[in-house]
C-alpha cells in the first residue's frame, strides 16, 4: 500500500480536484483506493461522499487505532472509498500538536495495508500539525502549483521546509502544474524558470479548462465524464507518472 498526500501551502490550486480525478484513475486501473479527506472544508467529501457512515470525530484521531471500516464509505467509483471529513476536523491541529507522536498518522494507516493498494490524503492548505503528519505518513507528497510567480515562491519555501524540517527526501516531494494556459506568456515563463531551477522536472502539467470548474456540479471526475478531452489525457499522464514514481502495484 502506498500513501500519497496532496498538499500545497496555497489554497485553491486544485488539490481536491486532482484528488478526485486520481481516485477515478485508480479505479480505472483497478487499484483499491481510500481517499482520506483531512480538510475540514470537506470538499472531497462533498464530491465523493455518500453520507452513509458516521463521521470520525477529531478526538478519535488521537487514539492508537481506528476501526476504519465503521467510518469508511463507498463512493460512486467501484473500489474507491472515502473517509469523510467533518467540520470538527478544524480542532485536529490543536488536539494533535502535543498529544501524539510525529508519526502517529503513519502508524494509524498501517492497519489499512491489507485492504488498500493506495491511500490519497486530500490535505488542507497551509502548514500545520495535520499536514506534517500527512507528510510523515506519505510515500509521495504531490504538490499542485499554478504557473504564477507567487505560487512558485511559495513552493520554494514549502520544499525547503519539507526537506529541512520534516526530513522528506527530495525525491518524495513531487510538484506538478495545474491550471496551465500555454497561450499565456507568463505561464510559459513560469514553467521554464521552474524547470531550470529544479533537479527533477515537475511530475506533469494539467491544462486550465472550465470543465474542471464544472466538475463540482455533477460530482464527476473529468476523466470519467470526458475521457477523450485533452485535460483527461493530462491527468492520465500525471497518474502514470505517480504510478512510476511510487512503483505502485496491486499489493493485496
Ligand atoms: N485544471 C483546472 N482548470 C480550471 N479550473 C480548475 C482546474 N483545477 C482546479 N480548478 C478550479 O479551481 C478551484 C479550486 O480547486 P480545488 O478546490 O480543487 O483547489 P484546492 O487546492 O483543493 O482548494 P482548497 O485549498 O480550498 O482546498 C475550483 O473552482 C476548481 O474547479
Ligand atoms: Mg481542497
Amino acid at each position: 500500500m502506498k500513501v500519497v498526500a496532496i498538499h500545497s501551502q496555497k489554497g485553491g490550486v486544485g488539490k481536491t480536484s486532482i484528488t478526485l480525478n486520481l481516485a477515478h484513475e485508480a479505479m480505472s486501473y483497478g487499484f483499491e483506493t481510500l481517499v482520506i479527506d483531512m480538510d475540514a472544508q470537506g470538499s472531497a467529501t462533498f464530491l465523493l461522499g455518500q453520507g452513509s457512515a458516521p463521521r470520525l470525530r477529531a478526538k478519535d484521531w488521537l487514539k492508537s487505532d481506528i476501526d476504519w471500516n465503521s467510518f469508511i464509505e463507498t463512493t460512486p467509483y467501484n473500489g474507491v472509498y472515502i473517509l469523510p471529513a467533518r467540520k470538527g476536523l478544524r480542532k485536529l491541529d490543536r488536539l494533535m500538536s502535543d498529544a501524539v507522536s510525529a508519526k502517529h498518522l503513519k502508524q494509524l494507516l498501517k492497519s489499512l495495508k491489507k485492504q488498500f493498494d493506495l491511500v490519497l490524503i486530500d490535505c488542507p492548505a497551509g502548514i500545520n500539525t495535520v499536514t506534517e503528519q500527512a507528510y510523515r505518513a506519505a510515500d509521495l507528497v504531490l504538490v499542485p502549483l499554478t504557473p504564477t510567480p507567487l505560487c512558485l515562491q511559495s513552493y520554494a519555501d514549502l520544499e525547503d521546509y519539507a526537506t529541512r524540517e520534516i526530513n522528506v527526501e527530495a525525491g518524495n516531494i513531487a510538484p506538478f502544474f495545474n491550471r496551465v494556459n500555454q497561450r499565456l506568456a507568463l505561464h510559459r515563463e513560469c514553467l521554464g524558470s521552474f524547470a531550470a531551477g529544479q533537479a527533477l522536472p515537475p511530475l506533469g502539467w494539467v491544462r486550465s479548462t472550465t470543465l474542471m470548474e464544472r466538475m463540482a456540479l455533477n460530482k464527476q471526475a473529468v476523466t470519467d465524464s470526458h475521457p477523450e478531452h485533452p485535460v483527461s489525457k493530462d491527468i492520465d499522464e500525471l497518474w502514470k507518472a505517480v504510478v512510476r514514481r511510487l512503483d505502485l502495484h496491486h499489493s493485496r
